[in-house]
């Protein structure tokens, strides 16, 4: 990262004087250079976001926190290689990204699974994928059921979608992205549209299913706490174009759940920093 705001200067337990201070020992794993994505609409070219620099190490988890429109799931896309950018540069170890990697994970709001295959068959579909390279029958069955398990879907096994519950099938759609191994799990508000409680049990099980894999995470919510239980780094996107506002390290221990209490300073710092970010004035 190299485009750092000006709030980064000021003294805070919270803030590093570089992103990468306290994992500098870690593989890099994803580099972003001066990404920026235009859409072009009857009005014009529309800049989503522009001057994104980003490093994620392996083992790391990112929240990427912004008001709606932000541009957060435009930066997904282009990173998960499902969009192309128009200025910049992705790399992924090194190597760089402009079409889908089959080492991205990534997982959406909606678990969009194919409502004709069961849980298992809908795993097993994005083992398929072109890009995945050819495995094995039994290759394939044992990351299916590792992908299960990892998730307690066990028993489930052939249910289909219209027998799960909303927080089961956004296990499924995870479990979908396990079973291909990622380096690098992309998550767009995958639980934003579960209720309150499924969604701590969701962060419960993610939180359980990043430490058996040790994944590298980029987690986008619009969450506070979210990103305060999962994150060990939240970034703070403004818009208009979407760019990197500024940046907090979380460096209590996880899980955090039982100690929530420990967060609520930098939560109402992040908290007031949104709030001026969208409507200075109030
Ligand atoms: N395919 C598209 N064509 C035109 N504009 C788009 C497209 N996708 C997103 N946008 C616009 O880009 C901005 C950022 O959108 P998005 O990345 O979805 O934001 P967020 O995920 O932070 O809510 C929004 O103003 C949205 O309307
Ligand atoms: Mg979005």
């Amino acid at each position: 990262m190299t485009q750092l705001p000006a709030a980064h200067s000021k003294a805070d337990p919270y803030q590093i004087p570089t992103p990468t201070a306290n994992s500098a020992s870690k593989a890099m794993l994803l580099t972003v250079q001066q990404l920026q994505k235009d859409y072009q609409t009857r009005q014009g070219t529309f800049t989503a976001f522009t001057d994104i620099n980003l490093q994620i190490h392996a083992g790391e988890v990112v929240c990427l926190l912004g008001a709606s429109g932000c541009g957060k799931s435009s930066l997904l896309l282009t990173i998960a290689g499902l969009q192309s950018a128009n200025q910049g540069e992705i790399f992924l170890q090194g190597d760089r990204l402009n079409v889908p990697h089959p080492q991205i994970g990534l997982v959406f709001q909606q678990a969009a699974l194919l409502p004709w295959l069961t849980v298992w068959q809908n795993i097993a579909f994005g083992l398929q994928l072109k890009q995945m390279s050819q495995l094995s029958r039994s290759e394939v069955r044992s990351r299916i059921s590792a992908a299960i398990s990892s998730v307690h879907l066990q028993g489930f096994e052939r249910a289909y979608p219209h027998q799960l519950s909303g927080g089961m099938a956004q296990r499924v759609a995870l479990a979908r992205s396990l079973a291909r191994q990622p380096k690098l799990l992309l998550l767009d508000e995958p639980f934003s549209a579960l209720d309150a409680i499924t969604r701590l049990e969701m962060q419960k099980l993610l939180l359980a299913v990043i430490q058996q894999h040790h994944s590298t995470v980029l987690l986008v919510t619009h969450d506070i706490d979210e990103a305060l239980l999962l994150g060990d780094r939240v970034l703070l996107m403004s818009r208009h174009p979407g760019r990197i506002h500024r940046e907090w390290i979380v460096s209590q221990p996880k899980p955090r759940f039982q100690h929530a209490h420990l967060l609520t300073e930098l939560r109402l710092e992040i908290f007031t920093e949104l709030s001026t970010l969208i409507s200075p004035d109030l």
